[in-house]
């Protein structure tokens, strides 16, 4: 094998992060082993605060990060949030108090904590985790991970590589908001049962693969732990298979996006 052949390591890479998830009831951190896909230490969960404003929620993002020490490491924070973020910028609010539009989220938490916080959509998170140690691993072509929870969020892969915001649970279907008719929140709302639900899935998937072709779905959120009570109920031309990561896929996904983010801020001098 000549030296042009041999398979090279990226020594720069970092093998530590932390990622926050922040959830519309829980706001949950901890340290994350980049190579391994995994929590380096306990998570801690905070219940959301009440209302959700940028600064309450600012608060309990920098009291996790504080409460593990030396262990958070020096680099930069990931963090998710369930709306659209454009380079660091909240621009929706579906499930979450309007204050946040247009709040530059990643300056605000940089700021309040003094160090880089790289913010991103929640299920663009729980994707990369998916794709990278988790359901999708290794999978070639397109990957569509749709959680299904309070709302419907999505992450788009195309071989591993994650096309953000994509924002499917906002389809329109038969006039209306997919995620309204389709998420977890509404089989919950209407207490429908597994077969009622599954039927609106079927709607739904069945859209989302007509309109991409995707090679795998993957199905996340809380009730992918249930899914043998509604996966074998689809018939869908594309695979379909519950997330593996299923809680810890937006921390371990927020840290692995905020490593390697060129957008992370530099904090502001204190
Ligand atoms: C939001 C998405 C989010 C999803 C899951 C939707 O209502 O628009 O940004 O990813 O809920 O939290």
């Amino acid at each position: 094998m000549s030296s042009e052949d041999t398979p090279t390591t990226d020594k720069t890479a970092p093998t530590a992060g932390f990622g926050i998830d922040i959830g519309g009831s829980g706001i949950k951190g901890a340290p994350v082993d980049l190579t391994g896909g995994k929590f380096a230490a306990e998570r801690l969960r905070i219940p959301t605060p009440s209302p959700s404003t940028p600064g309450a929620v600012a608060d309990v993002v920098a009291e996790i990060v504080t409460s593990f020490g030396e262990a958070s490491g020096t680099g930069p924070i990931g963090v998710t949030f369930p709306a659209v973020i454009q380079h660091g910028v909240a621009r929706t609010a579906a499930n979450v108090d309007q204050a946040w539009i247009d709040t530059d989220v990643d300056t605000l938490f940089s700021a309040r904590l003094g160090r880089s916080v790289h913010v991103v959509n929640d299920a663009d998170a729980a994707g990369v985790a998916e794709a990278r140690f988790g359901a999708a691993k290794d999978t070639k072509g397109l990957v569509i991970v749709l959680t299904l929870g309070t709302g419907i969020g999505s992450a788009v892969l195309l071989d591993g590589q994650l096309m953000p915001n994509t924002e499917l649970g906002h389809l329109e279907i038969d006039g209306h908001d997919a995620e309204h008719r389709a998420a977890d929140s509404a089989r919950e709302r209407e207490d429908l049962t597994w077969e009622k639900w599954a039927h609106r899935l079927q709607t739904y998937f069945s859209t989302v693969e007509k309109l991409f072709w995707p090679d795998l779905f993957v199905v996340g959120g809380g009730v992918s732990k249930k899914s043998s009570k509604f996966l074998p109920l689809l018939d869908l031309r594309t695979p379909i298979v519950p997330a593996e990561l299923l809680n810890d896929a937006g921390i371990i996904g927020a840290a692995i996006l905020a490593a390697e983010s060129p957008d992370t801020p530099t904090p502001p001098a204190v």
